[in-house]
């Protein structure tokens, strides 16, 4: 990276959940990260006064009510989307054919087909390209990760991970995460693919899934768990499984990987920490980070933050934020294996993942 200040203009579309956590990230890297900059130039959503609301307090110089006026603007250089499912491939593949750098949430697209799409778009116009797949900037995944590389686990045979949440039976139904034309799967895409990332993150790539898809509550129109059996290419067995009615589990994300001379285990409950084995009982490791002395630890809207330092690093540098951060392209491949999940939970049978 060159030792200047390294001016970055950013758009953003959406001001809730991720519009508000994308834009406090980015205000963390000024902060934190010289000698990045990201400017932050404009924020779009279709309410013009909840839009102006957000501007101001996520600190925005504008409030937009089109994305179209933002990935035509020339002041920016990277167009974030943090709008639900639908909005996440027009306004992206317009940012990347513009030459903007392009940050887009998970689920890449409402289907492997349209995260190909998405994935083929931002290569070929030949911009930088990140998928939201933030837990991979947990300290105690990076560390996972770090342990996985050096070969500390030996040859790895299983990979097993859920992420349960617990809001699906009260929240109500006309929310836009119930809708399948604008989310198009549901515990599934939503907390699935993160799963599913983690999984080629830590294990390799998937070849083959058995899954079991339902729907319990009345309204919804897309899943509200899953279970899924997974193997992988390196010869590994998995089982993963996503719901939002479990009811207790707010927002738990843990998973354990199991090898030839030891074993992981991580739960975001335990944000801090990593359960190592090299053989014998787990032992807790402490993983805090480096931006505060040892033992001061992060939270979870940090993995946003460390995402988008990431990001805006390789901007500066230029090249890919492979293979530490998610590209459109593992977004894609998510997306094929969530959808090999769908088929095979309709036809009842193993289904084989082939990627295009
Ligand atoms: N990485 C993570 O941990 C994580 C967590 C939550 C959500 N997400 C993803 O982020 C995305 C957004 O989710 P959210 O929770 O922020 O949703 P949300 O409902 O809180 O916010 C969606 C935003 O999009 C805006 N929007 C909707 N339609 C629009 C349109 N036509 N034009 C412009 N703006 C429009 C809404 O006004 C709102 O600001 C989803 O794809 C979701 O899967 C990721």
């Amino acid at each position: 990276m060159s030792s200047g200040p390294e001016t970055i203009g950013v758009a953003m579309l959406g001001y809730a959940f991720m519009g508000k956590a994308h834009s406090r990230a980015f205000h963390d890297v000024r902060l934190l990260s010289p000698p990045l900059l990201p400017e932050l130039v404009s924020i779009s959503g279709r309410n013009r006064e909840r839009v102006e609301e957000a501007r101001a307090r996520y600190g925005w110089a504008e409030a937009v009510s089109d994305w179209r006026e933002q990935v035509r603007d020339e002041r920016i250089q990277l167009f974030d989307n943090g709008g639900p499912n639908n909005l996440h491939a027009e306004p992206t593949i317009e940012a990347a054919r513009n030459g903007k750098h392009v940050l887009c949430e998970k689920p890449l697209g409402l289907d492997a087909e349209e995260a190909h799409r998405m994935w083929r778009e931002a290569e070929d116009a030949g911009v930088v390209h990140m998928c939201g797949f933030n837990y991979r900037f947990v300290p105690a995944v990076s560390r996972a990760r770090e342990l996985v590389e050096a070969g500390a686990l030996g040859e790895i045979v299983h990979f097993r991970a859920r992420y349960l949440q617990s809001w699906g039976w009260e929240a109500p139904t006309d929310v836009w995460r119930f809708d399948r034309a604008q989310a198009g799967s549901g515990a599934l895409g939503d907390l699935g693919a993160h799963i599913v990332d983690l999984a080629r993150f830590l294990c390799g790539e998937v070849t083959a899934v058995s899954a079991t898809v339902r729907t319990y509550v009345e309204g919804h129109e897309v899943d509200d768990a899953f279970v899924a059996t997974v193997e992988f290419d390196n010869g590994a067995i998995g089982t993963l499984e996503s719901s939002r009615l479990a009811l207790g589990r707010v927002n738990q994300n843990t998973f354990e990987l199991n090898g030839s001379r030891g074993s992981l285990a991580f739960d975001l409950e335990r944000f801090d920490e990593l359960a190592v084995s090299d053989g014998g009982p787990y032992r807790s490791e402490q993983v805090t980070g480096d931006w505060w002395p040892p033992g001061h630890g992060l939270g979870w809207g940090d993995t946003f933050t460390l995402e988008v330092q990431l990001l805006l690093e390789t901007i500066a540098a230029g090249g890919s934020v492979a293979p530490y951060g998610a590209t459109f392209e593992d977004g894609y491949r998510v997306a094929e294996v969530c959808d090999a999940m769908l088929r095979s939970a309709e036809s009842e049978r193993k289904e084989e993942i082939e990627y295009r």
